[in-house]
Parts: C-alpha cells; structure tokens; sequence
C-alpha cells in the first residue's frame, strides 16, 4: 500500500485548507473558498504527470471504468472484452452500464492477450476494457493494431496502473479513455477516490458531465446550469482530492522506491531456474508495484506459498495468490458468474454472450495456478528487505529441495 505509507505533513496541510474554509464541494462557492480547488488541481497534476490534456476526477476507479464507458457511448447490448484477472469492477463496471462482459485470455503480461482478443471478437463488440495488472502494461502495440483492424474502442483500466508505460508514453493513454483508482490500496490514494484521463475535449466533456447529473459547470450559480446529457453523481470530494493531490506530488519518490526494492526481490528469486517472471513489453515502464513470479505448477506455487507464511513473510509483506482470491480471478466470482443481481440488469434480458460458468480459458487458468506476487513496499529499510530476501531464499531452497529429492 505505498501511498499509505507515506502519509505526513503535506496531506494534513491540504487538507487543512479545505477545512480552513469549509467548502467540501468541488464546484462553485468561489467567493468564500479562499482560491482553494483541490480537485482541480489534483486533475492538473494528474494530466501534467500522464501527459495528458485532461483529467477528471471521481469517487472511485470503479466509478471511473462507469463514467469512461459511458463518456464514450458503451452501453445496453454492446459486447466489451475483459479480462478474467482483474478487480471485479472491471467487469461490473460493463454490466452497471448494460453492456455485456466477454472474458477473453491473459499471457505472461498477466494483462489480456491479443490472441485471446482475437479469439474473442464477434459482430457485436464494441470495446476493450484492457486492464494494466499490478502495475505494469499489456502488449499495447499488438491490441491498438487490434482496435484499429476491427474498429473497437480502448479504455484502459489503470487502476493499478499509474507510474507504468510503454515506451515513455503513459499507461491509459493509449486509448480513448485511462480509468485511475486511488482507494486505500493504490500507488497513491485519497481513501477513496479515481479519476478518467483522455486527450480528447468532447469526451473530457462528457466525463466531467455525467459524473455530476450531466451539469455542463459554466458560472457560479450551480442552480442556474443547463444540464446536457443525463447524468449521476460520481463527484469527489474536496477532503479526498487534498489527500490525492499531497499524494501525487510523491509519486516519483514512490516509482524510485518501488523499482529500487524490486530489483533486490527480482535478483533474489532470479537464482532459482525453476522460478520464472512476468513478461512486461517495456522494464522501463514498470511501475513495480508487485513481485510478479510463476512457479513451475500449481502444487509448488502452493508449497512456496505455504513455506513462505510458515516463515512470517506476511509480517513484512503481502503475498499474494491471486488463484485462491475472493475478487480478483473469475474462478472465485460466483455471484458474477451466476448473474446473481438485485434488480434485472441488460444481461439478464438480453442473456450472457458467453456461459460464465463454463469458460474455456485454459492459458489464463495455468498462469493463474502458478502465479504468485509480492508486495513492493516504499518504507521498507534495507534491514527489512534483507531480511525478506533471505526468508524467500529459504522458502524456495526448501520447496525445491523437497521436490528434487
Ligand atoms: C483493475 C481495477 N479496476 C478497478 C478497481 C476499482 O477501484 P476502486 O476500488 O477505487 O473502486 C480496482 C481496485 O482494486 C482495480 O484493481
């Protein structure tokens, strides 16, 4: 959680301004608000750091994938590919809005694969929601010449994603929207919170819109708005963008951190032949979030886990495997997969494109059983680290050691 690792002076201070004033809301008030607009300078330095014109900020990344489906006329029937590795959101983002999800495969990128987007394109689909999983990037050249061959819109679910790229070019970037989460667990966060970026005026328009009941926000009398486009409240709070925009100020200090403990693991786990990693398109855009590592089958992947909480490893750090997790891989969303709703959704009356419960993803499944991931903390010391990198030695000397015997 390397944002909430780094609270200090400079979110109190931010977040003594607004209070100073008591303007909480984001829009209007300007004679008493003393020049403070948080959420729009956090959407200015969110667009300067991704190079962007544009950045709108919203109550969750959740929220975001919702408002860039939306921005970017997604919705009833339409077929939108995502990936079966994911938050959930990904999916129930496409499922709020009326389309309708289709799980393709993921590769070593841990990310969709453009084989499994080819296998999974049909008359009826209208996007790709490719998410940028654990902080770093899918093969991004392949699926824009993917988008462009079949005419499909590209969002991109950064909501792990920010710091990472390819090439130089920031993820979420690439397509017609970039979706951000800053909850409790990201890179940076506000506690909750998350943001849409894009480079294109009228869709910047209609993000800013329909995330506030589709007010076009000209003047200062919010009474007096016309109203466009029908929308919903999706706003930010002004408390939530102060602690976003202390935060994103750190985000260098973070990628620094981030990449430096990283290399330290990779060397680590580099020592084992029978360990082998993630495939990233570009190290260099790496945001470094995760220790990213696939063991050779699903029962060693297990035993290392195992040895790995037998030796306290979670006392320093997460570990994560994600096959066995609640909302992250499809295998476990059983709601989901059953369309198990409180009030009938577009997918119920128009039916599943595909049957949930008997997806064929046998590329996705192996990963999935191999994979682990660790944690890359920003505070840890380099006591905290050695000490780590030891009780990983061990744990994978003792696993193989077994299985070689
Ligand atoms: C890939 C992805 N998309 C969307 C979200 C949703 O973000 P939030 O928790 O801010 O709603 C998350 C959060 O974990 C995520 O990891």
């Amino acid at each position: 959680m390397p944002g909430s690792e780094l609270f200090g002076a400079e979110e109190r201070k931010e977040v003594n301004d607004v209070l100073e004033t008591g303007v909480l809301f984001r829009y209007n008030h300007d004679s008493i608000r003393k020049n403070h607009w948080k959420s729009r300078d956090f959407e200015a330095e969110l667009a300067k750091f991704n190079g962007v014109k544009y950045a709108h900020s919203c109550t969750s990344g959740s929220t975001a994938v919702a408002i860039a489906m939306a921005a970017c006329g997604i919705g009833a029937g339409d077929e939108v590919i995502v990936p079966p590795f994911t938050y959930i959101a990904t999916a129930e983002g496409a499922m709020l809005g009326g389309a309708l999800p289709i799980f393709a495969e993921i590769d070593e990128t841990l990310c969709l694969s453009p084989e499994g987007i080819r296998a999974a394109i049909t008359p009826k689909t209208k996007a790709i929601v490719l998410v940028h999983m654990c902080g770093a990037m899918a093969k991004i050249t392949e699926i824009l010449e993917i988008c462009k061959e079949f005419n499909l819109l590209l969002i991109e679910d950064t909501a792990q994603g920010l710091g990472a790229s390819y090439k130089g070019k920031a993820a979420g970037t690439f397509g017609q929207m970039g979706c951000f989460s800053f909850d409790f667990f990201k890179i940076i966060t506000c506690g909750e919170g998350g943001a849409i970026i894009c480079n294109d005026e009228n869709l910047y328009h209609k993000a800013e819109q329909f995330s506030d009941h589709g007010h076009d926000h000209l003047g200062d009398n919010r009474g007096a708005e016309n109203h466009p486009i029908v929308g919903f409240n999706y706003r930010m709070g002004e408390m939530n963008a102060a602690v976003g925009l202390a935060q994103i100020r750190k985000i260098d200090y973070i990628l620094l951190q981030q990449r430096k403990h990283k290399k330290v693991l990779h060397d680590t786990l580099a020592k084992f032949p029978e360990v082998s990693f993630r495939h990233i398109p570009d190290e260099n855009g790496d945001a470094a979030t995760f220790m990213d590592f696939f063991l050779p089958d699903e029962t060693t992947a297990r035993a290392v886990v195992a040895e790995l909480k037998a030796l306290g490893v979670p006392d320093i750090t997460g570990v994560q495997y994600w096959y066995d997790n609640n909302y992250h891989y499809i295998r476990n969303w059983e709601h989901l997969r059953n369309m198990n709703s409180p009030m009938k959704m577009v997918v119920h009356l128009l039916g599943a494109p595909q049957d949930y419960n008997n997806l064929h993803l046998p590329k996705t499944e192996n990963l999935m059983q191999r994979l682990i991931s660790l944690v890359v903390k920003v505070a840890w010391t380099d006591e905290q680290l050695q000490t780590l990198s030891s009780k990983i030695t061990q744990a994978l000397e003792k696993v193989f050691a077994k299985a070689n015997a």
